[in-house]
C-alpha cells in the first residue's frame, strides 16, 4: 500500500515534469499544405511548435506571480508568417543560419553560390527560402515534439542532401531542443532557433529593461553588411560586456561604431568553453515580471539581436504593432560566415558524421 502511494506519487511527479504533448490542424499553405500544431505542457510551460518552420509559436511561462504569459513575438494566426521573409518568429534557420559573404564560399576546390537575400549583399538565414519557410514533418516523441526536413542536394545552392532533425522537449520549465543532421555529400550546416523573446510578454514594449547576462569575453565585430571582419575582440570596457547583468537599454544608443553599423545588438558573442560542451550562454532577468531565462548550449557562439529591424509594421497576437526593441533574440549558433572564415570553429559536415548540438531554455523566477 504504502509501496503503491510512493509510485504513484513518483509517477505523478514525472508526469508533471515532462511535458504532456497534443497535436492538432493548424490550417494550410498557400498551395494547400496541412501545418500540424503540437502543444508541448507541463506544470511550469507550454509551449505551441507548429510544422511551419518548425517554429516556436507561443511560449507560456509564469511571473513571480504565478500568472501564465506567452513572452514571445508571434502573429495572430498562420497566414501572418506567408509572405513575410524579414522577421524568422519562432524559426528553426538553416540550412546556415545568420550571413553567409556575398553569397559565395568554397569547399574541396568547388565555388558555391547563393541567393542575396540581405539587401543583395549577403546570403542571411539559408537563403531566400530557407528552412523557415518550410513545412517540417512532425512526430510525437516523450515529452515533446520531433521535426525532420531533408533539404535536396542543390537546395538554395548548398551542396548534398541534408536530413536534419530537431527536437523540441519539456523538461519541468526547460524547453530543450536537439538537433541533429547528416548529409551525402560534403556540405556547410548552421542550425539555429530564432525566438523573440521579451519577458514581460509579447508586445509589452521595449527590452530595455531586462537585465542580460553573456558568459562571454569576446565578440566577433563586423563590417557594416553586418559580416565579421574575422577579429575576436574582446567585450572588455565596450558596451559588448555583459559579465555583469546589464540593463539591455543602458549602452544601447553609445557612440560606439559597432552598435550604430547594426543599429543595436546585432552581433555573435564567442562563448567560453570548447564546442560541443554544454555551457552557460545568457541569463536575462526581467525585473517588471520577475522572469528569468537561462540558456546554455553546445555551441560555440550566440547571436544576440535586439530586434532593430522590427518598424511597427508587423502586429502580433495581441494586436500591438511590434516596434523597434521590442524583443530580443539569442540565437545559438556557430559564428557567421564561418564558410569564409578557417580560423572559426568549422560548420562541415561530410557523409558519414553526424551534427549534434543542444540548447535549453530555462525558466525562473525572481523575487
Ligand atoms: C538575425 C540577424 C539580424 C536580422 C534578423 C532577422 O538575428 O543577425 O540582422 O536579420 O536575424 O530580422
Amino acid at each position: 500500500m504504502k509501496l503503491a502511494r510512493v509510485i504513484l506519487l513518483v509517477m505523478t511527479t514525472a508526469l508533471a515534469a515532462q511535458g504532456a504533448v497534443t497535436k492538432a490542424a493548424f490550417g494550410t499553405t498557400p498551395d494547400g499544405t496541412p501545418v500540424e500544431l503540437y502543444t508541448i505542457k507541463s506544470a511550469g510551460l507550454e509551449a505551441d511548435i507548429m510544422t511551419y518552420g518548425a517554429r516556436i509559436v507561443s511560449l507560456k511561462t509564469a511571473d513571480r506571480d504565478g500568472k501564465m504569459a506567452d513572452i514571445v513575438l508571434r502573429y495572430k494566426d498562420l497566414a501572418g508568417y506567408f509572405g513575410e521573409k524579414n522577421t524568422y518568429f519562432g524559426a528553426i534557420v538553416g540550412r546556415y543560419g545568420n550571413r553567409i559573404a556575398h553569397g559565395k564560399f568554397s569547399l574541396d576546390g568547388h565555388a558555391y553560390t547563393l541567393p542575396l537575400n540581405d539587401h543583395g549583399m549577403n546570403t542571411l538565414h539559408g537563403g531566400t527560402v530557407g528552412f523557415d519557410s518550410l513545412v517540417w514533418k512532425g512526430h510525437e516523441i516523450p515529452g515533446g515534439v520531433e521535426m525532420t526536413l531533408v533539404s535536396k542536394d542543390g537546395d538554395q545552392g548548398f551542396p548534398g542532401t541534408l536530413t536534419a532533425h530537431v527536437r523540441y522537449t519539456v523538461h519541468g520549465s526547460a524547453l530543450r531542443i536537439d538537433y541533429s543532421a547528416t548529409t551525402d555529400k560534403d556540405t556547410v550546416v548552421n542550425l539555429t532557433n530564432h525566438s523573440y523573446f521579451n519577458l514581460s510578454g509579447e508586445g509589452q514594449g521595449t527590452i530595455f529593461g531586462e537585465m542580460m547576462e553573456l558568459f562571454s569575453d569576446k565578440y566577433t565585430p563586423t563590417d557594416a553588411g553586418l559580416i565579421p571582419t574575422g577579429e575576436l575582440a574582446p567585450v572588455a570596457g565596450t558596451p559588448f560586456d555583459f559579465n555583469k547583468p546589464t540593463a539591455i537599454g543602458a549602452r544601447i544608443n553609445d557612440p560606439n561604431e559597432q552598435l550604430k553599423m547594426a543599429g543595436g545588438y546585432d552581433h555573435n558573442w564567442v562563448l567560453r568553453g570548447a564546442n560541443g560542451v554544454e555551457k552557460k550562454a545568457a541569463r536575462v532577468y526581467d525585473p517588471a515580471s520577475g522572469r528569468v531565462l537561462t540558456v546554455t548550449t553546445t555551441q560555440p557562439g550566440v547571436q544576440f539581436y535586439t530586434g532593430n529591424f522590427l518598424d511597427g509594421s508587423k502586429t502580433g497576437k495581441s494586436g500591438t504593432a511590434y516596434q523597434k526593441n521590442f524583443a530580443f533574440c539569442l540565437e545559438t549558433q556557430h559564428f557567421p560566415d564561418s564558410p569564409n572564415h578557417p580560423a572559426f570553429p568549422t560548420t562541415e559536415l561530410k557523409p558519414g558524421q553526424t551534427l549534434h548540438s543542444m540548447t535549453t531554455f530555462t525558466f525562473s523566477v525572481q523575487k
